[in-house]
């Protein structure tokens, strides 16, 4: 369920900013009677575009374990904005507002994509915080922190912090047996919908291993 809705959610989302820019293309070039027509014609896609949007969003964000992070509020707070900015744009024929609203849009997406506000990729800002761990002695509970830290930057978001979430199909870790080898490559190698984590080395992977098992019940 919770994939076929983020499937949805994606394509509303790449129909309706198309359909946007169309019109701030019109706007640009400064087509006011094509814009009117082309408004004219779109209406009932357009409303029925944001509802779907917003709706799936909404969905997503309630199953999401981490729907009411910085970075959602950010995206949502956002999005409210630059689509009242591309509304304004369109009602008023308005260039600067055009180029905002599209502007916002584009920040949107690579938010998405990135789920960092500042767009830094998952490895970059997940690296940035275990530098704290770097100097420390690998004692069994400094592992275990460690472990933890990646948890919650990578995991926590289809797993959730129990382990239990299961968004998009993940599995619950506190009934998975699997053996120690075996969760080391379904992290390293992803599996169906869980993207790979090949950039951790082979510390940060134990110490997540000990992590996860301390989940199991
Ligand atoms: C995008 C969502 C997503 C993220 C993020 C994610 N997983 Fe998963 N995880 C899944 C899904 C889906 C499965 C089940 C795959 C399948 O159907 O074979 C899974 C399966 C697993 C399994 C296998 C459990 C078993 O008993 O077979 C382990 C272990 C696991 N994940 C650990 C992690 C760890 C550790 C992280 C963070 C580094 C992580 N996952 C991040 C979605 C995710």
């Amino acid at each position: 369920m919770d994939i076929g809705i983020l499937h949805t959610h994606t394509l509303t989302v790449v129909l309706y900013v198309a359909l946007f820019a169309v019109k701030a293309l019109l706007i640009l070039t400064g087509q006011r009677n094509l814009l009117t027509t082309f408004n004219g014609k779109t209406r009932i896609l357009h409303i029925f575009l944001a509802t779907a949007l917003l709706g799936t969003g909404g969905y997503l964000l309630s199953r999401a374990p981490e729907g009411t992070s910085a970075y959602n509020i950010v995206k949502i707070v956002f999005l409210v904005l630059t689509m009242g900015v591309a509304f304004v744009a369109v009602k008023r024929f308005k260039a600067s507002f055009a180029v905002l609203a599209l502007s916002g849009f584009v920040y949107i997406f690579l938010l998405a994509k990135t789920r960092d506000i500042f767009l830094r990729n998952e490895e970059t800002r997940l690296k940035a915080t275990l530098q704290s761990f770097e100097t420390v002695s690998p004692r069994p509970d400094v592992a275990l922190a460690r472990g933890k830290t990646i948890y919650e930057a990578a995991c926590n978001r289809c797993h959730g912090a129990d382990g239990r979430a299961g968004y998009r199909k993940a599995f619950d870790l506190q009934t998975s047996r699997l053996s120690d080898a075996a969760v080391l490559s379904t992290i390293a190698a992803g599996r169906k919908t869980m993207p790979a984590y090949s950039y951790l080395s082979k510390q940060e992977l134990d110490d997540l291993l000990a992590y996860v098992k301390s989940l199991r019940k």
